[in-house]
């Protein structure tokens, strides 16, 4: 992963390939952001005029390249944050996530850069760091470089990430600013597992492959991790994940990855959809359809990255990930509109879609979830495309059976930069599942498909605690051009959301 150093150099003696400045849009032009006096120095003061010849106006993601003067650095890039704030207000701490970014995207295949924006404070330090991370970020794992010899993962440099962030401005000595730059670090290195596991197609992370990373993480982090084959959940009785997981030549596993701490007094619960691939099973999707579907196990990875993160960051507080993980394909052996399952809990579910498959293998990691009684559980999941319909492509719906858990989770998730937005749950949608044959169907009416889904995992909760359902199918996976510090592909999408979330459990700040 890339580095981070907080440097006590100035832009001017900094040995790197490029210094970073901000510039944001005045009430009369240009104007240029805190952290750029000493490059603007050594322009003579005249490094906004240069730059605005040059086109710049501070427009958010704008990049701007010019040679350097007067630094030992050969290169300035100007990176656009958009409208300034007004003269009493500091910069709002996702756009310098953004913007950092932006920026660390730009220098892919570089080496080292001075990143002079923003760092007075803690939280700018640490807004600045997750985004230059998160944004030097690139999949190169399926890369040859046309070269048959040397293989996969041999990418050109040019592909490769920036390889070293210096913030320029912080404080190394300061312990505020060091344990922001070790917790950004911690953060973006978690959010880029995510983004690796999803991007992996689905020839290579299979349920089999997913539970061994799990396991090796284990080792290397101090977790407990339990894995269910095929024959445990068969015998334990996980209908759900086996009649997802039974058309498949790779069968299903359900994960329970732990971290513990011994001054923990809650314990979180997180449960992740984890299909490997969804083509809908014997309910096909259509060509256009399918094609990113290596993307429908982003919840598991989201899950298990944020366990991870909370073993890192030392949080006092437990957290157990759950993945339930299945492939879901057509086969002689696939499970048929029809079909009908008897889940965990014992609740018989008619299967009238395949394709509604990520709430039966959730189903049963809910419930098995609930028997350890945890303060909460919180799932994630890629799990309709209604969702998308209703928030689009970068916002995540948020449900829930407590309406203070729903806003602390909102609250959560705008302050870690994750767009979200509660949904509610319409308690008449869950006659539309009463099956003539089973305890009920996987599918409804079709209005509120997104909300459908979050009332039917509701009946696999247990009883009186407190759950949360994050709809990530909109931000999981980005198919257009790459924003900020979101690449294309797999995004991590709630990983931050679940960290915080953690974060504020440990600190005693929920319920
Ligand atoms: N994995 C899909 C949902 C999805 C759609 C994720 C788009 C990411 C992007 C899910 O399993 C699915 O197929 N849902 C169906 C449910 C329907 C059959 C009730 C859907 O949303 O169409
Ligand atoms: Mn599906
Ligand atoms: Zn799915």
């Amino acid at each position: 992963m890339t580095a981070l150093t907080l440097s006590t150099s100035s832009a001017a003696t900094l040995r790197a390939d490029a210094v970073v400045v901000g510039l944001a849009k005045g009430a009369k032009g240009a104007v240029l952001a805190p952290g750029a006096q000493a490059v603007d120095k050594a322009f003579d003061g005249k490094l906004t005029a240069v730059l605005e010849t040059l086109g710049a106006s501070g427009a958010e993601g704008e990049i701007t390249k010019l040679p350097a003067t007067g630094l030992k650095a050969p290169v300035v890039l100007a990176v656009g944050l958009g409208e300034a704030p007004a003269a009493d207000e500091d910069y709002d701490l996702d756009t310098l996530r953004r913007a950092a970014g932006c920026a660390a995207r730009a220098l892919g295949g570089t080496k080292k850069a001075g990143f002079a924006l923003p760092a007075e404070d803690a939280e700018s330090v640490a807004a600045v760091a997750e985004g230059a991370l998160m944004g030097a970020y690139a999949f190169t794992a399926y890369r040859s470089n046309g070269d048959a010899k040397a293989g996969r993962g041999k990418a050109d440099a040019k592909s490769a990430p920036l390889a070293e962030v210096a913030l320029l401005g912080a404080k190394p000595r300061d312990k505020a600013h060091k344990a922001a730059a070790e917790r950004a670090e911690a953060l973006a290195a978690e959010v880029n597992r995510a983004r690796d596991l999803i991007n992996t197609p689905s020839n290579d992370l299979t349920p089999k492959s997913f539970a061994a990373q799990a396991q090796a993480a284990g080792k290397e982090f101090g977790l407990k991790v339990e894995v269910l084959d095929e024959k445990a959940l068969k015998k334990g009785g996980y209908g759900g994940l086996m009649g997802v997981g039974q058309g498949s030549d790779n069968p299903p596993r359900l994960v329970r990855v732990a971290y513990t701490h011994p001054k923990a007094e809650k314990t979180l619960a997180f449960v992740g959809k984890g299909i490997t691939y969804d083509s809908g099973g014997i309910s096909l999707k259509p060509a256009g359809h399918n094609e990113t579907m290596k993307c429908d196990m982003s919840g598991a990875a989201a899950v298990f990255a944020a366990v991870v993160a909370a073993a890192r960051l030392g949080l006092a507080v437990n957290v157990t990930g759950w993945l339930a993980l299945a492939e879901n394909m057509p086969s002689g052996n696939a499970m048929r509109p029809g079909d009908v399952l008897t889940m965990y809990n014992g609740k018989t579910v008619e299967v009238l879609n395949t394709d509604a498959e990520g709430r039966l293998v959730l189903a049963d990691a809910l419930t098995r979830a609930s028997e350890e009684r945890p303060d909460a559980i919180v799932d994630v999941a890629t799990l309709t495309g209604a969702m998308v319909l209703a928030l689009g492509n970068r916002t995540f719906g948020i449900m829930a059976n407590d309406d203070a858990f729903r806003a602390s989770l909102h609250e959560i998730a705008e302050e870690a930069g994750e767009p979200a937005w509660p949904m509610p749950m319409p308690s008449e949608l869950r006659r539309t599942m009463d099956s003539p044959v089973a305890d009920l169907k996987n599918i409804g009416e079709r209005a509120g498909g997104g909300l459908l889904a979050g009332v039917f995992l509701q009946e696999f909760v247990g009883e009186g605690i407190t759950w949360a359902h994050l709809d990530i199918a909109g931000p999981a996976f980005h198919e257009s051009a790459p924003f900020g510090y979101t690449p294309k592909g797999g995004t991590g999408s709630s990983v931050r959301t679940l960290v915080l979330l953690a974060e504020r459990t440990a600190a005693g700040d929920l319920g």
